[in-house]
């Protein structure tokens, strides 16, 4: 059969809460999408709370993943050791709550999605994603995995992508905010995207107010960072699984602007 996975950019503020609780689940159905992965670690603008991450469920998103601002909402801690259906990147190094790989059941498959988060430009005290992919693609049981790779640099996730390909049917960047135009198939069947954007205000600077962002570069004093207001966007991309052969035979761009 062919399984439809939707995965979705980082979901930011209030605004993209919204966009998502309105629109998922039409963008689901339109799609034929059987399983959704969101990337929540801006619910909170950083951070996301357990409240935030029940409404992204409770939009139909399957699976949560986060990112480099997983601890800023310190609270999901306890959430993150509890909840199944979130994860936070499998590599960070030490004693941290949580889980970085879910295994979930779908269309009688079962479903690995894999949390990592990239080093460079981002957080070079994290164990090696590379590595950490390996040792958990390894020992999991299951039938297709697919990776939300949290990175900033496009070189690492690219290199992440073409590593994994043949072991993985899909490796999505997130962070960057900024949807990128090159949705492809790698040799041995992985589907690559290296970022899918956000979900949140259109007119901002990465979800948030432009002034806010260019006082920063100004050299202004640091204040905290507030969602830009207006329309919002949803960047997604939907990949498209051979799940006999377990390769991965379409991906696009499933964004909606509003
Ligand atoms: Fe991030
Ligand atoms: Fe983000």
């Amino acid at each position: 059969m062919l399984l439809k996975l939707l995965a979705v950019g980082d979901v930011v503020g209030e605004g993209g809460q919204d966009i998502l609780s309105r629109r998922l689940s039409g963008l689901r159905e339109e799609t034929g999408a059987h399983f959704a992965v969101v990337n929540g670690e801006n619910a909170s603008g950083v951070g996301i709370t357990p409240a935030q991450a029940r409404r992204i469920l409770d939009a139909g998103a399957d699976v949560i993943t986060l990112g480099n601002h997983t601890w800023n909402r310190i609270q999901i801690g306890d959430y993150l050791d509890k909840e199944p259906r979130i994860l936070r990147p499998a590599n960070y190094a030490g004693r941290v709550p949580g889980r970085g790989l879910g295994i979930y059941s779908c269309q009688g498959l079962r479903i690995a999605v894999l949390n990592l988060m990239g080093r460079l430009e981002l957080n070079s005290n994290l164990d090696s994603p590379f590595k950490s992919a390996d040792w958990l693609l390894n020992r999991g049981k299951y039938d297709l995995a697919v990776v939300d790779f949290h990175a900033e640099a496009t070189s690492e996730k690219g290199a992440m992508a073409w590593y994994l390909d043949g072991r993985t049917a899909a490796v999505w960047g997130t962070h960057t905010h900024v949807p990128t135009s090159d949705c492809q198939i790698l040799p041995k069947g992985t589907g690559f995207v290296t970022d899918l954007g956000m979900t949140g205000p259109k007119r901002s600077v990465l979800g948030i107010k432009p002034d806010h962002s260019i006082n920063l570069f100004l050299g202004g004093l640091p204040r905290r960072y507030e969602e830009a207001e207006g329309s919002c966007k949803l960047n997604a991309c939907l990949f498209t699984i051979d799940t006999e052969k377990k390769k991965c035979v379409a991906v696009n761009r499933t964004d909606i602007e509003e």
